[in-house]
């Protein structure tokens, strides 16, 4: 008989979805049919070689070898055998066979299953040993995809794959523990979509509280479901929207503590969760004929489920208008007000007003602080948390109000309205709270003086709300804006001496200048031919430094003189990203840490200027020469605002000035003259293949690496699953290939030919703090393999004017 090839489970693949070839086309098993009938059974003294599977009774998994990623790492496990992708168990994650010689065996001694190399080494074994009785008979393949061996007279199952998950759930699987032995069912990711060594996550039940799923990633929490709710994780509503396709119990019995995943009923689609390598478990269901899996839900599904992202008492709300989607709870401020302004969220509130309790006589009965209600949301974090099952909610408040050290209470079940059946109670801190469909209402503990406030409170949110623009004025300071003396500055740079020269850019030349008390600043002489008046240039000049962002230079003045305009900046001494990046003999300075760094702290203040800041600033001219480095390699933007203080209107496209470098300018800005913030997108987009790959784009006459441009060899090696190849030779041994895989995922959403498909900067930033907000699969990129072609016909640059935007571009023809 004829062995099939590799090659067939590449076609079957070919008629996926692309989302799920994203994470199936490494996956190809060796398709093979042993010789004769398959059987789903391995007898003790059978065994089981490369090249031959086991097929449960009616079809539904093989179990047999194969190597998802390099041929030379065989792996024995179980998959879906309509979706041979689908690998459901893997025995030897994380000791593969380097061979087609292993063989999986009943040991006749000791009754283990072990999976055996050529030289009749143990790369695996299941540890089950039968104690005093006789060896077991034999393994067997269900039909539910779980493998069990037997005992030779009882027919106990001595050991199930089904108790030791890979990163996979299907039915009739759970994810808990037994808190009498110890033992544990939970999940752990795989290292990449082609490895499926033990990865960095884990999901299963958290440790303490009210039952929860939890995924870690290391010792850290990354995400909570939020407490079992007596019908479904309170911070996952979406659950009961499935329930036709999949049941999910609880068990709470003193030697399980479970979830439960099932089929709804025998017949309904397949359905698999799985913990994939970037942390994020999706709900995935067969679609037999699509032949593709279709994916349900996902956690976590947004920013809000960034594990503590907004601190003790902090509360996340995806729908806000603004990307600060934290607030504080009712009665509480941020403990930094300046941090919290720039999204650094995770330091949490402070309580206004002191609880009044504790005074007198030990605390207990005197109190006359009450409780507000923090309506719908995911309960917070339940580890520290007093479980009463007994008691009702009004119980549970005179219980908490007599009890100092308690700040809130919930309900624990809310079945029956949640009246009556148990609570929670907090003590300390309350961490990891949103805003969620269906969610809870959480009985926050404030001082009295504070209730009174909450109402006019509410009002006020409300209006504040119905402005956008005094929601933002509400967290700028009102800053003096310094205008400077014109000799001292001058002076300050020895009269624009040449020494003194920082760069040039296209508004003029920068100097350093040292001020008075040796403070050292960047000056900015802006060339003649500004089309602003004095009024005008300084009312652009004040909103522009109002715009205080870490990761933007910050402007601390300027000053006028007849003709002559300087901006003062501060100086920022490791100079700029190009510097290091494109320089081979500095280019190691940049290791893939400080390179993530960078892309994430660059992608903030886009979307500060995008969004966050009170009008909408699009830079244009973002590249690698604008992002200054601090004495820390963080990085700020540069040469923001400049068209409005230069001249022209950021919302109408009049500038006569050319704004944008080869290569970092989008078709639609380069072709027509059109900008949005998704042409900064683009601009970013570039960029962060530069920082990857360490390859530069502006050099229209060079192909790379066979490519015509950057942006056709990104998009080709990532195509082909060979990101690898993409990345910078100086970071590949040393970095997480999760990150800077999709950097360059990211990075080809933000070059898309159309506007409209490029993400904004706000998604863009959530894609790359949490590896859980999915990334849609882009387009392939047009533009710029054709337009280079013609730019190597004609191999000059050529002025056009369009609308009267005047461009120095390269031209077509
Ligand atoms: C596997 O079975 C075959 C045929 O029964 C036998 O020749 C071979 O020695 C066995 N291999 C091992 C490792 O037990
Ligand atoms: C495979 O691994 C064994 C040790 O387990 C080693 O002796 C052998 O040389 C390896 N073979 C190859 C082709 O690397
Ligand atoms: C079996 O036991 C060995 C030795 O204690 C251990 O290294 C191995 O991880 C165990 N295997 C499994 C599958 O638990
Ligand atoms: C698997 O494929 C077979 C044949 O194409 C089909 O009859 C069966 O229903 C499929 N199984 C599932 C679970 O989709
Ligand atoms: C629970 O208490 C421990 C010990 O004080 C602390 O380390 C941990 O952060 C607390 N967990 C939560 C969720 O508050
Ligand atoms: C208050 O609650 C904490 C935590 O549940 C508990 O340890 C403490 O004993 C309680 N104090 C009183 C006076 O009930
Ligand atoms: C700068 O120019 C001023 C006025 O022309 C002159 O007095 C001063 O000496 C110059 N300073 C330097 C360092 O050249
Ligand atoms: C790898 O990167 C980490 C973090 O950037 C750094 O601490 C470590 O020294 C690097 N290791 C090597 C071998 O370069
Ligand atoms: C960055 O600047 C600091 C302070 O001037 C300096 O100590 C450090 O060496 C610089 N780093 C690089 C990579 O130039
Ligand atoms: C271009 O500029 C000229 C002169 O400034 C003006 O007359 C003309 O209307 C402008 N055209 C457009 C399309 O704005």
């Amino acid at each position: 008989m004829q062995e099939k090839s590799p090659a067939v489970g590449a076609a079957t693949a070919k008629i996926f979805h692309l989302h799920v070839i994203l994470f199936s086309v490494f996956l190809l098993p060796l398709e093979t049919s042993a010789a004769g009938v398959a059987s789903d059974t391995l007898n003790n003294g059978g065994n089981l070689t490369d090249g031959s599977t086991l097929v449960s009774a009616g079809g539904s998994f093989t179990l047999g070898f194969f190597s998802p990623g390099s041929p030379s790492k065989r792996y024995l496990g179980i998959w879906f055998s309509n979706s041979t992708s689908a690998v459901v168990w893997v025995a030897n994650r994380d000791s593969p066979l380097n061979d087609t010689a292993g063989v999986l065996v009943i040991s006749g001694a000791t009754g283990e299953l072990l999976l055996l190399d050529g030289f009749g080494q143990a790369a695996w074994s299941s540890n089950t040993t039968t104690g005093a009785g006789p060896p077991p008979s034999e393994a067997q393949l269900l039909e539910s995809g779980n493998l069990v061996v037997r005992g030779r007279s009882s027919g106990d199952v001595l050991w199930q794959s089904f108790d030791h998950p890979s990163n996979t759930l299907i039915a009739g699987m759970r994810l808990g523990r037994n808190p009498r032995t110890g033992d544990e069912w939970s999940l752990t990711s795989w290292r990449s979509r082609s490895d499926p060594t033990t990865g960095d996550y884990r999901n299963g039940m958290g440790p303490g509280g009210l039952p929860a799923i939890v995924t870690w990633r290391g010792a850290a929490k990354k995400y909570r479901s939020g407490p079992w709710n007596g019908a479904w994780f309170n911070g996952v509503p979406e659950m009961t929207s499935y329930s036709s396709m999949y049941t999910n119990r609880l068990v709470d019995k003193p030697d399980e503590v479970a979830f439960v995943f099932d089929d709804a009923a025998a017949g309904v689609p397949f359905c698999r969760l799985v913990l994939n390598e970037a942390g994020v478990v999706q709900s995935l269901v067969w679609d037999q004929a699509t032949q593709a899996w279709n994916a349900l839900a996902q956690s976590p599904r947004d920013v809000c489920d960034d594990y503590a992202k907004c601190g003790a008492f902090g509360l996340c709300n995806v729908n806000t208008a603004t990307t600060l989607f934290c607030s504080c709870m009712a009665g509480f401020t941020p403990a930094s007000p300046s941090r919290w302004s720039m999204r650094e969220t995770s330091g949490g509130c402070r309580r206004s007003t002191p609880l009044e309790c504790g005074g007198g006589d030990g605390g207990a009965g005197t109190t006359t602080d009450g409780f507000v209600a923090v309506r719908g949301v995911k309960l917070p974090d339940t580890d520290n948390a007093t479980v009463e099952m007994g008691a009702t909610l009004e119980g549970c408040r005179a219980r908490c109000l007599a009890n100092c050290s308690c700040v809130a209470y919930a309900a624990a079940d809310i079945r029956g309205g949640g009246a009556g059946s148990g609570c929670l109670m907090w003590t300390g801190g309350i961490i990891d709270a949103r805003n969620v469909d269906k969610g809870q209402d959480l009985y926050l503990r404030l001082a009295k003086s504070e209730l009174g406030k909450q109402k006019s409170n509410e009002y006020q949110k409300k209006a504040v709300l119905r402005s956008f623009r005094n929601s933002h004025e509400l967290f700028e300071r009102n800053i003096e804006f310094p205008f400077l003396n014109f000799e001292d500055v001058v002076a300050s740079t020895n009269n624009f001496s040449d020494s003194n020269m920082l760069g040039k850019g296209g508004f003029g030349k920068v100097y350093k200048g040292m001020l008075g008390g040796g403070k050292e600043v960047a000056v900015k002489r802006l060339s003649t031919g500004s089309t602003q008046g004095v009024e005008h240039f300084t009312n652009e000049v004040v909103l522009i430094a109002k715009l205080q962002h870490k990761n933007l230079v910050r402007l601390l003045g300027c000053c006028i003189h007849g003709d002559e305009k300087l901006l003062v900046y501060e100086y920022l001494p490791n100079k700029s990203l190009d510097y290091f990046l494109f320089d081979d003999s500095k280019k190691s300075m940049l290791d893939w840490q400080t390179r993530f760094n960078i892309i994430k702290g660059v992608a903030r203040g886009l979307v500060y200027l995008h969004q966050d800041s009170r009008m909408t600033i699009i830079h244009r001219d973002l590249k690698a020469s604008n992002i200054l480095l601090d004495e820390k390699m963080r990085p700020k933007i540069s040469d923001f605002g400049m068209a409005r203080i230069f001249g022209g209107s950021e919302q109408q496209e009049s500038t006569k000035r050319v704004v944008g470098t080869y290569g970092y300018m989008s078709p639609e800005y380069a072709m027509e003259g059109i900008f949005s913030v998704k042409s900064d997108t683009y601009s970013f987009g570039i960029l962060l293949l530069e920082i990857v790959s360490g390859l530069k784009i502006s050099s229209p006459h060079h192909l790379v690496m066979d490519f015509p441009n950057l942006i056709a060899y990104a998009w080709n090696l990532w195509k082909d699953e060979k990101q690898r190849d993409f990345v910078d030779t100086l970071v590949i041994d040393n970095c997480s290939l999760s990150e800077v895989f999709r950097c360059i995922h990211i990075g080809l959403l933000c070059v898309q030919d159309s506007p409209n498909a490029r993400p904004l900067m706000s998604s863009v930033a959530s894609m790359l703090d949490n590896e859980g907000v999915p990334c849609p699969v882009p387009n392939q990129p047009i533009y710029f393999v054709q337009r280079h072609h013609e730019a190597e016909e004609q191999g000059k640059y050529l002025e056009k004017s369009v609308n009267n935007v005047t461009l120095t571009m390269l031209e077509g023809r």
